[in-house]
């Protein structure tokens, strides 16, 4: 294992052209789930109530997902673990063109990785938008004006159906943070997954693209993922661990 990480810290050290791309298992050490790990998410709910068709025509799908976001506050309320700390310092360091993230946890921006430069392909928890008139609300004060309330509350604005700002199955991602993540993809010379299992699309043809244009792909990820084979370096180790031994390194230089 060692070997691995040594052969992670001299890729890093080589460039200045490194490009994250995160999924839920960076965050799991900060107390979030992940979805396909035993005990995941989707062991304990059913994809299909999650699906913008469903979102759209029933009442009961709505409000399945208010009280989802009412009962689950530790996805609004958690806090970056080292991982998402090292992901940050590695930027502060010169060295980040971007992260790209499937995670609509915000961690990685209250870590330190500075707002712009964090691409988020599956939006956040932390806006709720109106799906008629596409304001914008912050979900923390929805929920403070109406979480006593079980069932999803209409647009304050003009009285529309609000919705998580989040990608629902059957949505098309947000093009501009898609756009701006294959750009990085091209631009990367390393491309370094964090705690994802690279199994679901578009998301996770970003490794495809970055290797295909020369980049050199490394994988930090407890399980397997469905790119290993095509991997120059995989870690299967905790996130945290392994992010928190590449910064004691590269600070030591
Ligand atoms: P997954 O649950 O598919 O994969 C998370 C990976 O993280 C697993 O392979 C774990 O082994 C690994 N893992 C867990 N904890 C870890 C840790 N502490 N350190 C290192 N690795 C760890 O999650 P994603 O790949 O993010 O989409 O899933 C992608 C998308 O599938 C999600 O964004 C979500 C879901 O359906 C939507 O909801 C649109």
């Amino acid at each position: 294992m060692n070997n691995k990480i040594d052969r992670l810290i001299t890729l890093i050290r080589e460039t200045d052209k490194i490009v994250i791309f995160t999924g839920a298992g960076v965050s799991t050490e900060s107390g979030i789930p992940d979805f396909r790990s035993p005990g995941g998410v989707w062991s304990r709910f059913d994809p299909a109530d999650f699906t913008i068709e469903r979102y759209l025509k029933s009442p009961e799908a709505r409000d399945k997902q208010w009280q989802f976001l009412l009962a689950n506050p530790e996805l609004r309320l958690a806090q970056p673990n080292p991982a998402h700390i090292g992901i940050a310092k590695l930027e502060a360091m010169g060295k980040v063109l971007g992260v790209i993230t499937q995670n609509i946890d915000g961690l990685h921006q209250k870590a330190g990785s500075t707002p712009r430069m964090v691409h988020e392909l599956h939006g956040t928890l932390e806006r709720i938008i109106c799906l008629n008139c596409s304001a914008k609300f912050i979900t923390n004060e929805v929920l403070a004006q109406h979480g006593a309330c079980q069932h999803l509350p209409a647009c304050d604005a003009c009285g529309g159906m609000l919705k998580p700002d989040v990608v629902l199955f059957g949505e098309a991602l947000p093009p501009l943070p898609l756009k701006t993540a294959t750009q990085l993809s091209f631009a990367a010379e390393l491309l370094l997954v964090v705690g994802s299992s690279l199994v679901v699309y578009p998301a996770a043809s970003i490794p495809f693209h970055a290797k295909r244009n020369g980049a050199k792909v490394a994988i930090i990820n407890l399980g397997e993922t469905a790119f290993d084979d095509g991997a120059d370096v995989v870690i299967n180790d905790y996130a945290s661990k392994v992010m928190t031994t590449i910064g004691e390194s590269l600070e030591g230089c």
